[in-house]
């Protein structure tokens, strides 16, 4: 049987970028196999150990994301990381037999050790993609439903696995392979990446009138069409990319007609899109704020998926100990 596993860190509130780029890939799985999604916290704290009283509210409204994106907690365990230690005791194992050099060069690394924000300069932080790594094998975990920026992490737990196995003799543990999403990624308002860093995100509890504002006021078009009678292109405006993902096909074409005509102008074309957008988001966020209302009910929902993650966490650290020639006392 399949085993799905993904997570998403507590780092701040989820984007449109998270709802149409993993959750919904997540919802998608969710009944093919058994499908583990956790709050990564740990990996949280890589970044936010000045700020660790952010973390616990961030779990609560990541938990209140994943069930108004569609995740139902009797089919999929939703868990927190912290809550199952099994991951920490496999994570040293693992750092044990890894190469300092195979976390070294791990792309993100570097780069995020230059851009951040925040000193990273720490032994967790060389160490989290090990730690991703655990937390997708402790599962057993054949698919990682993961954005293209995952990639290298994955190749990395790929590369521990085969390194696992080979040197204890057992297939412990099966290779774990990424599913990317379908959908195109998400661009930001500015035409970059949507990211919380950059300031050019639209949030899922943005309110109807801040996604109008933002769409409106912030986000980029074709640069060329600097008159209402020009004729525009939407194949190189960010707006027609934010149609394509939320807006009808035949809305979809009659922006397309007519902007190349200049028979709309840009205003009037953004503001589709923020209805577009304001539709699908809308009850994401009534439901993320009903669940936020009902602490309980998100807390019994982690209390309960964690139980389940660490039973079968703990199975595997049984065949881990095993296969390792730890006692069993
Ligand atoms: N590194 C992932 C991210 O930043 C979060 C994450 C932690 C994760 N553990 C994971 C994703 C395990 C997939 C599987 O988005
Ligand atoms: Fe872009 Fe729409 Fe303006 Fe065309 S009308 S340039 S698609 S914003």
């Amino acid at each position: 049987m399949q085993r799905v596993l993904s997570g998403i860190q507590p780092s701040g509130s989820q984007h449109i970028g998270h709802l149409v780029g993993a959750l919904d890939n997540f919802t998608r799985l969710q009944d093919q196999g058994q499908a583990f999604y956790m709050i990564a916290d740990w990996h949280a704290l890589t970044s936010k150990y000045e700020s660790v009283e952010e973390i616990w509210p961030a779990t609560q409204e990541l938990t209140a994301t994943y069930l108004a994106a569609g995740l139902d907690p009797k089919q999929a365990t939703i868990f927190v990381q912290s809550l199952v230690k099994e991951h920490a005791e496999l994570h040293l194992l693992l750092s044990m037999v890894t190469p300092l050099s195979w976390l070294e060069r791990v792309p993100t690394y570097k780069e995020k050790l230059q851009n951040a924000v925040a000193d990273l300069g720490s032994y967790g932080f060389l160490g989290y993609p090990l730690l991703q790594t655990a937390d997708i094998i402790i599962y057993k975990a054949n698919k990682v439903p993961v954005g293209e920026d995952q990639l290298f992490h994955l190749e990395l737990a790929r590369e521990v696995v085969r390194r696992f196995n080979f040197l204890f003799k057992r297939e412990v543990f099966p290779e774990p392979e990424a599913v990317l999403t379908k959908t195109p990624k998400v661009p930001g308002l500015d035409g970059r990446k949507m990211s919380k860093s950059y300031g050019n995100c639209i949030y899922l509890r943005d309110t109807n009138a801040e996604i109008l504002e933002k769409c409106t006021r912030q986000m980029a078009s074709d640069p060329a069409r600097l008159r209402k009678t020009d004729p525009g292109n939407p194949d190189i405006c960010p707006v027609f990319d934010f149609h394509k993902l939320f807006s009808d096909a035949a809305t979809q074409e009659l922006v397309s007609t007519e902007c190349r005509r200049a028979g709309i102008g840009c205003f009037d074309c953004k503001k589709r899109v923020a209805e577009a957008m304001t539709r699908r988001i809308e009850p994401v966020r009534e439901q993320i704020e009903s669940h936020l209302s009902r602490p309980e009910v998100i807390q019994d929902v982690l209390r309960d998926g964690s139980a389940r993650a660490r039973a079968v966490a703990a199975e595997t650290m049984a065949d881990v100990r095993d296969a390792m020639a730890m006692p069993a006392l």
